[in-house]
């Protein structure tokens, strides 16, 4: 085969991928929306797959068994499916706040976004801290405002409120007439048409083609009352809001927005058939050493995410890897650039729906699972020979500490083990304190404790108990003033610590000593997130 059709062929797998999160405040319909796009997909065949039985949240997406204990969904995982000749991959994100870490780091495997809304509660505190994420990476968004079968909120005032609280511009690419149990459908702005309602979970939407909004016709579909208010909307909304800047959404700055109930799967299509034609397909990589383009020929990923125990049999890891360029090949040598080894995968899986099977070859924006036995580490990079390290994978600072301790001294070098490939995985950070040197754990939030002490024990056989330590944040620091470097660390022993890759880590236990010794400290830098 020549480098030309090579080439051409590895193009067109690349305009056809969409890799997207979508990402919500809990409960506000992101389950529903990805069972929908499954069911489009012909992934599932039944509504109601996704999370069947109701131990909430058995969902295909989730796979610990904690997490069916618990009702909570842990674990990140992806749902690859074909749509009309695109290649989607959607990356579930834990809804839960605790695992906000998580979640952030999923959404730099991703090229876009989508947003699910509750339109009764409005812009919630969880979408708010996403968006700041994808604010921060320049990342496509659009909207659903979901849930228009419920008494909600203005649609003006919803649109206000997101560009408001998510500070970003908004594009309404359908409107709703009227809502809740007066729900008639929406006027679909983007296709021109007009999109009626039903409530029923499985049905597909009525439309009526209808470039006209003015035409007599519209009475006869919704009655007179309605149609007015339609064309009074719409009026407003060409007056207030620009035509759909394509660049602009691919820059981040414009979230086209659509309105529908995923539970009736309402507007779902129409959000899918938008979404497939200006989401963007995969795009140039900033690595440390350059850019990377998926065109390239040679092959790059970074891993973003290791899922433990998958297969409760096996105690193994799947590394989660996320294609860059190139084309990657099972059982072809590729180089792992922190370790420098090379290593060939003979089962390299990719997911579609609710199974998982090997596969032969992937592309830029797919992302495979690899078995792994502890040779990876969140933010690793494999090439095809070239020594590169991508970016954008941060640590941010934790926001509750804990010491940990071993309860039961025969098992401490399983403990070890067990606490080094946790924060392998990522699960939480580990900070080691200079002056007495025990162990400091680091998390978002309190559950993330419980996982801990429950996948040492079933994982490792560990057992661990946690101690209180009084520490407001922990913070990277860094200086080009070696001297004052020094005598801070000197005058700060007892607080000095330092994190998984041997960087120092400053334990400010208030922020009162935080702001001090940023004060009297001038040349020194207090960095938030371990990238800087
Ligand atoms: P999440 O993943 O964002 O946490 O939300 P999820 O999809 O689980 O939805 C949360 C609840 O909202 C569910 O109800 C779901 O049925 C409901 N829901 C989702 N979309 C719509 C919609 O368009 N209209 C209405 N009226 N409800 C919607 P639940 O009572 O928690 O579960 P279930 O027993 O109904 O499944």
């Amino acid at each position: 085969m020549n480098i030309l059709h090579l080439m051409s062929e590895l193009d067109k797998e690349i305009n056809r991928r969409r890799t997207f999160a979508i990402i919500s405040h809990p409960d506000a319909g992101k389950t529903t929306l990805t069972e929908k796009l499954l069911l489009f997909g012909g992934a599932i065949h039944v509504a109601g797959a996704v999370k069947s039985n109701k131990i909430k949240k058995t969902a295909t997406s989730d796979w610990m068994e904690i997490e069916k204990q618990r009702g909570i969904s842990v674990a990140t995982s992806v749902m690859g499916f074909e749509y009309e000749n695109y290649k989607i991959n959607i990356l579930d994100t834990p809804g839960h706040k605790d695992f906000a870490e998580d979640t952030y780091r999923t959404l730099t495997a991703v090229d876009s976004v989508i947003i699910v809304v509750d339109s009764a509660k409005g812009v919630e505190e969880q979408t708010r801290r996403l968006m700041e994420v994808c604010r921060m990476r320049k990342t496509p968004v659009m909207v659903f405002m979901n849930k228009m079968d419920r008494d909600g909120k203005d649609p003006f005032d919803l649109l206000d409120e997101i560009e408001e609280e998510l500070k970003i511009q908004v594009c309404p690419l359908s409107w709703p007439i009227d809502s809740g149990q007066n729900f008639k459908g929406v006027y679909n702005i983007y296709d021109e048409k007009l999109d009626l309602y039903t409530p029923s979970k499985q049905t597909i939407t009525q439309s009526v083609e209808f470039k006209d909004i003015n035409s007599p016709e519209l009475e006869n579909h919704i009655g007179e009352k309605l149609a007015a208010k339609l064309r009074e909307d719409i009026e407003l909304v060409d007056g207030v809001y620009p035509q759909l800047d394509h660049d602009a959404y691919l820059r981040g700055e414009v979230a086209p927005v659509f309105f529908g109930s995923a539970l009736n799967n309402f507007g779902v299509k129409e959000l899918l058939d938008c979404f497939v034609k200006i989401a963007p397909c995969p795009r140039p990589v900033q690595a440390v050493e350059r850019v990377v383009k998926p065109q390239e020929e040679t092959f790059s990923g970074f891993i973003f995410k290791i899922h433990a125990n998958m297969d409760p049999n096996h105690r193994s890891c799947i590394a989660f890897v996320k294609i860059c360029s190139g084309k990657f090949e099972r059982n072809v040598y590729y180089k792992h650039v922190r370790l420098e080894r090379n290593i060939r995968f003979s089962s390299p899986t990719a997911f579609m729906a609710q199974k998982k099977e090997t596969v032969d070859e992937a592309y830029p924006g797919d992302i495979i699972g690899l078995p792994d036995t502890g040779n990876f580490k969140i933010g690793d990079t494999l090439t095809s020979g070239e020594d590169l390290h991508f970016k954008g994978l941060p640590s941010f600072s934790p926001e509750m500490f804990k010491y940990i301790e071993n309860d039961d001294p025969m098992k401490s070098k399983q403990l070890q083990k067990g606490i080094d490939q946790l924060m392998d995985e990522g699960v939480a950070q580990l900070f080691v304190n200079q002056f007495n040197n025990r162990k400091i754990i680091g998390t978002v939030g309190q559950l993330q404790f419980e996982v801990i002490q429950y996948r040492l024990l079933h994982e490792y056989g560990a057992q661990c108990r946690w101690e209180p330590i009084n520490l407001f944040k922990a913070c990277w620091i860094e200086s080009d003033n070696k001297d004052q470097l020094n005598d801070f660390k000197k005058r700060k022993a007892q607080f000095m610590a330092k994190d998984k890759e041997g960087r120092d880590v400053f334990l400010a236990d208030s922020n009162y000593v935080l702001m001090m010794a940023q004060q009297d400290f001038k040349d020194l830098k207090f960095h938030f997130t371990s990238e800087f």
